[in-house]
């Protein structure tokens, strides 16, 4: 028995001694440079996440695999039910730049402002509905690419106590795309019609902006989630004061 309580506490304190990946760079909220040192940390840690985090049980995210994504068919212009599958996200690591790191510690919320120069979509689709009139349907391979993307990310999170340290989860991870250019790239449209499925494809991109308006929050909804996920993947073991020391 004893050696059974003895075991429980060894184990309990090593799961409440966990420190950040040595990876990860912490920043005081003392240095002057607070913002910028965030910005460079969030970057890095995000980047040497790239190939995954093992003690943390965190999958490499680069590429990054989401489940499904469903999109409902929209009243305009674009009226189109999508349907991704096996989506890897490429390039979210990839030359990554993050600016203008804030945290309000009264409200807990952290915003910040990134820049990837490429992020590629790539999935297993299937699609039904009309484009600006033009029937499409098909199912396929795709890839759908952001160049020059800019985001904007606010996270909501809250503090809680646990075993008497304070820790921080992550309620809400709000993101905005803000791309330069859009390509989309749906393979085998019209059960396999290469000349209709490459008008289609020309016709897509001549309207990117118009379909990328369609898709927009939906993708922005998947990153926020799985950032979510990640993020209080590291913060539920981690005490608060140790990844935002004073
Ligand atoms: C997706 O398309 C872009 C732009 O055409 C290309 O650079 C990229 O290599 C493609 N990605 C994959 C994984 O096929």
């Amino acid at each position: 028995m004893k050696s059974i309580v003895a075991l429980l506490f060894g184990v309990l304190a090593l799961a409440s001694s966990i420190e950040l990946p040595s990876t990860f760079q912490t920043c005081h909220k003392s240095d002057p440079q607070y913002s910028a040192c965030l910005d460079r940390a969030v970057s890095n840690a995000v980047t040497s996440l790239g190939s995954g985090l093992k003690s943390f049980k965190i999958l490499p995210i680069e590429p990054l695999a989401v489940n499904s994504v469903k999109i409902g068919e929209s009243k305009g212009p674009v009226s189109l039910k999508q349907e991704y599958k096996n989506i890897k996200l490429h390039g979210l690591t990839r030359n990554l730049r993050v600016y203008n790191y804030n945290i309000d510690w009264n409200t807990m919320i952290l915003t910040s402002d990134s820049y990837n120069p490429q992020v590629d979509f790539v999935a297993d689709y299937k699609v039904n509905g009309q484009v600006l009139v033009l029937p499409i349907r098909g199912s396929g391979h795709s890839n759908i690419t952001m160049l020059d993307l800019n985001a904007k990310n606010t996270i909501y999170c809250e503090k809680y106590e646990k075993d008497g340290e304070t820790y921080v989860r992550v309620k809400k991870y709000d993101i905005k795309f803000n791309p330069r250019k859009v390509i989309l790239q749906f393979d085998n449209l019209f059960e396999g019609d290469t000349v209709l499925g490459e008008q289609m494809n020309k016709f897509i991109n001549e309207n990117s902006d118009l379909l990328f308006k369609e898709l927009q929050a939906p993708y922005e909804e998947t990153f926020g989630l799985v950032f979510t996920k990640i993020s209080n993947d590291i913060f539920s073991r981690i005490p608060m004061e140790k990844i935002f020391p004073a």
